[in-house]
C-alpha cells in the first residue's frame, strides 16, 4: 500500500519516457528543507542508463523536467533535484488538505490488504498450575495487537490461546495435591496457582529423597492418559483454579479470545488426535521410528536436527501436539479461505522458541499442509529486571499481578483517580511492550514506563485527553470545526502542514504493522504525530485563532480520532480526561 498514487503515476509516466519500469517509491523526508516526498528511482534507474546519463542527478533532472512538463494537475509546487540523485517534490497546500480530508478515520478497517482472507493469531499460551509469567504478558499484549492489525486489513481473525494443559508434568502435579495438597484450601484460595506452584515445588524437593515418586507420577501421568476418572478429575481441578487467575488478568487487560468458547483450545484438545498425526506422518516417510524406538521427523539433507514427535515410551511431546493443532487449523472447514487454501497462523511466543518454530514449520511445509508465508512466528524477547530471568522450578518467580499492581501504585502518581492511574498504568505497560520491535529485550524501567514527557503510554493518552479537551471547550463555547476556506499557498503554517501531512499517514502505518506483524511501527507513527501535534498546539492558538479557528480545529478532532484508533488497535484505551 502507498499513499499519493497520482504523483507515483506522475513520476512513473515520466521515467518511462527512457523505458524504465522501475516500482515508484515515496518517502516524506524528515527534515523539509528537502520537500514533502522524495524519490530515489533516478539513482536506482541510472544503473541501466549509463550510456545516456552522465550520473544520476543528470538523470534526476531530466526526470524532474519531464515530470513538469507532464503534470497538469496544478498541484505540484516544486521539484529539485539533491546530490547524489533524489528527486524532492513539494505539493501544494491544496494536496495536502485534499489528502487530509480523504484520510478519515471510519469504520473499523483501514485497508484491505487481508480482504476475503482469513487468519488465526494465537497468543499469550500460558501453562496450566505454573504462573502466568511476564513471558505470557508479553504474548498476551503483542498477540492482541498484531490480532487487531490483521482485523483493521480486512481478514477475518480467529482468537486462540494455546494453554499448555497437557504434559508429563501433570503426574507430578497430581501425586503432590494427593500427598501435600488441601483441594478445598486452594479452591477458597484467591491465588490458587501459588498453592500449586508451591505443591509442585515440594515435589521436586520430595523427589531428590524420594526417587520412587517420579514413578508414581508416571503413573498418575498414564493414567491421565487412559481416562481414569480421579486423574481428569483433578487434572480438570488444575485447569479450574488456573483459569480464575488468568481470567482475571484478561479482564484485567481488556484482551479476549474467539476460540473454544473464550478459553482457546489448548494442548490437551488435540490429544484424541496424536496417534493418528504420529501415523500420518510416519507414512508420508517424513518421520521414521529408529532403533532406540523413538520416532522423530528427519529432515531432507538434515537442514535441521531431527524433531521427536513420539518417545520411546510412545508417549508424545510439545511438538506432537503443536503438529495436531496445526493440522486441525488446517483441516476444519471455518478456518479455510473460501478457496480452500490455509488460513495465515501466527504463533506469539518468545523468541526462546524460535528454532522449534523453524523446525515445526518446515515439517508443516514438507507435509504440504501450509506454504511460506502462511506460518508466521510473531517472537518477543525478554524484560530484563535486576534479578535475572527466573525460574518455576525453584520457585522464585515475578508474579505478574506484583507488576501490574507496582504499575498502578506509581501511576497513582500521575492521577490520584484510581480507575485512572489503572487504565493509565495498563497504557504504560502495553505501550512499553509495544513500541519497540518485539523480539528485542526490554530493560524493565519504571522512569521510562511512566514518563508524561517522553514516549510514553501516559504520554500518548496525555495528548489524546488534551485534544479532547480543546474539543469539549469548542462545544461548550458553540464554535464548529465546519468553516471552509479557500486554500491558498500562504494559508498553512509549517506546523500545520507538518501535522496534516503526518495525519495522512495513518492507514499506511497500520498496514505497514499488520503486514510485518510489527506493532511497533504503528507506535512510532503514532508517538511522531502526538509530538507534531504537541507543537502544533503549543505554538498556535487554536480556540481563538481568528479565521484559523475552524481548519485548526478540524486538525484537532482528526489528531483525536487518529490517536484513538490507533492506541486502539494497540489495546489500549484511551481516556477523556486525565
Ligand atoms: N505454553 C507454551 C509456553 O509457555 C507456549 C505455547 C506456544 N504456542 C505453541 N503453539 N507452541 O512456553
Amino acid at each position: 500500500m502507498q499513499n499519493h498514487q497520482l504523483i507515483i503515476d506522475l513520476l512513473q509516466s515520466a521515467i518511462a519516457t527512457w523505458g524504465i519500469t522501475t516500482e515508484v517509491k515515496l518517502e516524506q523526508p524528515s527534515n523539509p528543507e528537502f520537500g514533502d516526498l522524495s524519490c530515489n528511482v533516478a539513482m536506482i534507474a541510472f544503473k541501466e542508463l549509463r550510456e545516456q546519463f552522465a550520473s544520476p542527478v543528470a538523470l534526476a533532472e531530466a526526470i524532474a523536467a519531464k515530470v513538469k512538463a507532464l503534470d497538469q494537475s496544478g498541484h505540484l509546487a516544486l521539484i529539485q533535484v539533491q546530490r547524489p540523485g533524489f528527486i524532492n517534490l513539494t505539493l501544494t497546500h491544496a494536496y495536502w488538505m485534499a489528502a487530509f480530508k480523504q484520510e478519515q478515520v471510519q469504520g473499523n478497517t483501514y485497508h484491505d490488504l487481508g480482504r476475503g482472507k482469513k487468519a488465526i493469531v494465537e497468543y499469550s499460551s500460558p501453562n496450566i498450575a505454573k504462573p502466568f509469567s511476564i513471558g505470557h504478558l508479553r504474548s498476551t499484549i503483542i498477540g492482541d495487537s498484531v490480532a487487531n492489525l490483521l482485523e483493521a486489513s480486512g481478514y477475518q481473525v480467529f482468537r486462540d490461546n494455546h494453554l499448555g494443559d497437557w504434559g508429563t508434568q501433570f503426574g507430578k502435579q497430581i501425586v503432590a495435591i494427593k500427598k501435600w495438597g488441601d483441594e478445598a484450601v486452594i479452591s477458597s484460595s484467591s491465588k490458587p496457582v501459588e498453592e500449586l506452584v508451591a505443591l509442585y515445588v515440594k515435589f521436586h524437593e520430595e523427589a531428590e529423597k524420594d526417587p520412587s515418586l517420579e514413578d508414581e507420577a508416571r503413573a498418575w501421568f498414564t493414567k491421565l492418559e487412559q481416562g481414569d476418572a480421579e486423574a481428569r478429575r483433578l487434572w480438570q481441578q488444575c485447569i479450574d483454579w488456573s483459569f480464575v487467575e488468568f481470567a482475571k488478568i484478561y479482564e484485567y487487560l481488556g484482551v479476549s479470545f474467539t476460540e473454544n468458547n473464550g478459553r482457546g483450545f489448548g494442548e490437551s484438545f488435540f490429544e484424541p488426535f496424536l496417534q493418528e498425526v504420529i501415523q500420518q506422518l510416519v507414512a508420508t516417510g517424513l518421520a521414521k521410528t529408529g532403533e532406540a524406538g523413538a520416532t522423530l521427523i528427519f529432515y531432507p539433507n538434515d537442514e535441521f536436527t531431527p524433531l521427536m514427535i513420539a518417545k520411546k515410551d510412545g508417549s508424545t511431546l510439545y511438538a506432537t501436539r503443536d503438529l495436531a493443532t496445526d493440522r486441525y487449523r488446517r483441516t476444519t472447514a471455518r478456518y479455510q479461505n473460501a478457496d480452500g487454501s490455509a488460513p495465515l497462523v501466527v504463533n506469539e511466543v518468545g523468541s526462546e522458541q524460535s528454532f522449534y518454530f523453524q523446525q515445526l514449520y518446515r515439517a508443516e511445509e514438507l507435509l504440504g499442509w501450509y506454504q511460506k508465508g502462511e506460518r508466521v512466528h510473531v517472537k518477543h524477547g525478554l524484560y530484563r529486571f535486576k534479578e535475572g530471568k527466573m525460574s518455576t522450578r525453584k520457585g522464585n518467580v515475578i508474579w505478574l499481578q506484583e507488576v501490574l499492581d507496582k504499575a498502578k501504585e506509581k501511576a497513582m502518581a500521575l492521577s490520584s483517580d484510581e480507575t485512572i492511574a489503572q487504565a493509565v498504568s495498563i497504557a504504560a505497560l502495553k505501550w512499553n511492550d509495544l513500541k519497540r520491535k518485539s523480539e528485542l529485550n526490554i530493560n524493565f524501567d519504571w522512569e521510562e514506563i511512566l514518563n508524561l514527557q517522553g514516549n510514553s503510554g501516559p504520554y500518548m493518552l496525555y495528548s489524546y485527553a488534551r485534544a479532547r479537551s480543546i474539543l469539549r471547550k469548542a462545544q461548550e463555547q458553540h464554535i464548529s470545526d465546519a468553516q471552509e476556506q479557500d486554500v491558498t499557498e500562504t494559508m498553512l503554517e509549517p506546523i500545520e502542514k507538518q501535522l496534516i501531512m503526518s495525519l495522512t499517514n495513518f492507514k499506511l502505518s497500520v498496514a505497514r504493522a499488520a503486514t510485518e506483524f510489527a506493532p511497533h511501527h504503528l507506535c512510532n507513527y503514532l508517538f511522531e504525530l502526538a509530538s507534531i501535534f504537541n507543537s502544533f498546539y503549543n505554538q498556535l492558538p487554536i480556540l481563538g485563532g481568528g479565521d484559523k479557528q475552524g481548519l485548526r480545529l478540524q486538525l484537532v478532532t482528526h489528531t483525536s480520532q487518529v490517536l484513538r484508533a490507533g492506541l486502539g488497535l494497540l489495546g489500549i484505551k484511551t481516556l477523556e480526561q486525565m
